[in-house]
């Protein structure tokens, strides 16, 4: 039997080259080695957009078409959306009374997700999500979570959970193993993370023109004024796309940039060129999905279906560790006669 994985993101717009370089390139790979579950967590969404639900339906289709385009296969994987499966939302019930307020709030990925979101007050179920997020990963019973290390808070969450339930009731759940792929993630344009709120993102659907001019844009290294400057490959964002997407070229690059032999618009102009030539594969199967809803359709039919026979068999071996099996109860066989 294979092991089993579950993944995902949260359908928040398109996906984007960091993405890729964190997190899709690797899902592809491990098709063939596990048992994968991609969750398309539009739940978890509500933390920090509860007022633009309108928009969900559409980035669950980007988030869809981004996957497909990239090589995750539903031939090989299941894929499903979060709040197609109640039986989520029921785990999350059991599991939060498994967890202390005191063990959320040290959570460094929420406290810090919160301070970016703009919110003035922190509700409920956004201290809560990492709670919801192992019961997205133990539904399945799921042995490996491949996520950035920013999850990895969460993951170490969720082993707590599985160790409590397991001790409290019986052997139920595997305890999860975390995956952080081994690749530095990747600076946004202007050396943040990159991220839609920043608006310094290029994305998995960009046309070459919007990838030529935002690379263009981009913030190099501060000390270049002068194209013959020594530069500083070591700080600089533009650098990391050839180390990620420039493999030939990088140290030539990197060797020139120090010496001033390389100017940034031409180093520019070749990252724009090799982050295209690496598009160009996925933007063409992205049209070819595009043109064939039918694909997307049977793919989240069939992902849904499977998780939900999953998920059931998982919230029964839950419901009769908890001794919450209550047919003879219902069926009065628990009564005296009389
Ligand atoms: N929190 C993840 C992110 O923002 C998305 C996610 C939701 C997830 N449920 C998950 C990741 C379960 C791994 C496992 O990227």
């Amino acid at each position: 039997m294979k092991k089993r994985i579950l993944t995902g993101d949260r359908p928040t717009g398109p996906l984007h080259i960091g993405h890729y370089v964190g997190s899709l390139e690797n899902r592809v790979r491990l098709q063939d080695e596990y048992d994968c579950f991609f969750i398309i967590a539009d739940y978890q969404v509500l933390t920090d957009h509860l007022k633009e639900t309108e928009q969900t339906e559409q980035s669950i289709k980007e988030v869809l078409l981004d996957w497909l385009s990239v090589g995750m296969d539903p031939a090989k994987s299941t894929f499903f959306i979060q709040s197609q499966i109640p039986e989520i939302a029921e785990l999350t019930m059991v599991f939060s009374m498994m967890v202390t307020l005191a063990r959320l709030q040290r959570n460094p990925t929420v406290k810090e997700e919160f301070k970016t979101s703009g919110l003035h007050a922190m509700s409920y179920g956004f201290l809560g999500y990492p709670v919801s997020q192992a019961a997205d990963i133990l539904i399945v019973r799921s042995n490996l979570v491949p996520v950035g290390d920013d999850n990895l808070p969460h993951v170490e969450q969720t082993r707590e959970i599985a160790r409590t339930f397991n001790s409290i009731f019986s052997e139920v759940f595997p305890i999860p193993e975390a995956q952080v792929g081994e690749v530095a993630r990747l600076p946004g344009l202007n050396g943040q993370k990159m991220s839609k709120s920043m608006n310094n993102a290029i994305y998995l659907k960009d046309t070459p023109e919007e990838v030529d001019q935002k690379v263009g844009m981009a913030i190099t290294d501060p000390a270049r004024i002068k194209a013959n400057d020594t530069g500083h490959p070591d700080i600089c964002n533009i650098f990391k796309y050839h180390l990620a997407f420039n493999k030939t070229e990088v140290s030539d690059i990197e060797k020139s940039c120090q010496q001033g032999k390389i100017g940034c618009v031409a180093c520019k102009k070749n990252a724009a060129a090799v982050i295209n030539a690496f598009l160009d594969p996925i933007r063409e199967k992205r049209a070819e999905f595009e043109a064939k809803p039918r694909i997307i359709k049977n793919a989240l039919r069939t992902g849904i279906e499977r998780t939900l026979k999953e998920s059931r068999e998982t919230m029964r071996l839950v419901r009769e560790a908890m001794h919450f099996n209550y047919e003879d109860l219902i069926d009065g066989k628990n009564f005296i006669a009389g």
